[in-house]
């Protein structure tokens, strides 16, 4: 597998960002030069290994004022995190695990909106480098054949109503480690190109991957459409849903997501709920199945 590589990363963004329709018309009018043509150029860190992307990142806040698009990218975290506290299993040589530095130039800017573009950005570059159409389980697991194969961690500061930053730590799964995962995420974590082997792993472009993903990312903060390709590919509008509300279990239907990004849910005893954070877990009920 090859190494991760800043350089190589930024060559593949500028490539890609040559074939985006925005920048064919703003080059046939001259007017612009690759980074001034809408989309940021990215600042990208490679470590061999560390704790968590997400964890290095809000520490470099502290001690620095980094700009919008600097990007910490690892090849294995010994101590990845997951929402709610979760480990998130990040094995070597075996996925990308990084965390994206946002800063949203509009006031009051929703921060589920934005998580929203992290996941379509990872659906469109998958598609894009391998026909591979992943779906989305509200708010932010990527799943391809039932597994989940991507996870998004949203990690922001506010100075109210401002959304100061956000740290956008994506972890997604190329390859089953060998000997498959640990047996609390067997039924539940799969992966984009099944069982590592070298040969396989020789042929992903980790690179590319990385370049693609952000290349989306960052032409997405500039959309305002994204919510609709959000929604077309989540897994769970009209299905019946689990979910906590202050600690207490409620059953309902998913009736739709909102233009925040939020949930909407109609429970059982017909009350309308809106979900902001958190997770889901199907039921299966007569019309789901
Ligand atoms: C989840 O599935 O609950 C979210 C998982 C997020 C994992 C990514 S990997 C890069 C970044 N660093 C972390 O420690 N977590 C995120």
């Amino acid at each position: 597998m090859e190494h991760l590589e800043e350089e190589k990363i930024l060559s593949y963004y500028k490539e890609r960002m040559t074939t985006s329709d925005s920048y064919k018309e703003e080059m046939d009018t001259s007017k612009s030069s690759l980074d001034t043509n809408g989309i940021l150029i990215p600042t990208i860190t490679v470590v061999e290994e560390t704790g968590s992307t997400n964890s290095d990142m809000k520490a470099m806040l502290l001690e620095e004022e980094l700009p919008e698009g600097t990007v910490l990218l690892t090849d294995y975290q010994t101590a990845g995190r997951g929402r709610r506290g979760r480990q998130f299993f990040s094995p070597k040589g075996c996925g990308i695990y990084f965390s994206i530095l946002t800063r949203p130039k509009k006031e009051a800017v929703d921060a589920l909106v934005i998580t929203t573009h992290a996941a379509v950005a990872v659906v469109r570059a998958v598609k894009e480098l391998y026909d591979i159409s992943l779906s989305i389980k509200w708010v932010n697991d990527l799943f391809y054949e039932g597994k989940k194969v991507c996870g998004i961690l949203a990690e922001g500061k506010w100075q109210h109503p401002k959304l100061l930053y956000c740290v956008m730590g994506i972890g997604l799964n190329l390859f089953t480690p060998r000997g498959g995962y640990p047996d609390a995420l067997k039924e539940i974590a799969g992966s984009l190109f099944g069982e590592y082997n070298a040969e396989k792993s020789d042929s992903v472009n980790r690179n590319k991957l990385l370049a693609t993903i952000l290349y989306h990312y960052f032409s997405l903060c500039e959309e305002t459409e994204v919510l609709e390709e959000y929604r077309e590919k989540n897994l769970v509008l009209g299905r019946t849903v689990r979910f906590l509300e202050n600690g207490k279990e409620q059953v309902g239907r998913v009736k739709r997501i909102t233009d925040k990004g939020e949930l909407q849910i109609e429970t059982e005893t017909g009350e309308e709920k809106i979900l902001l954070s958190g997770e889901v877990q199907f039921v299966e009920s007569k019309e789901d199945v």
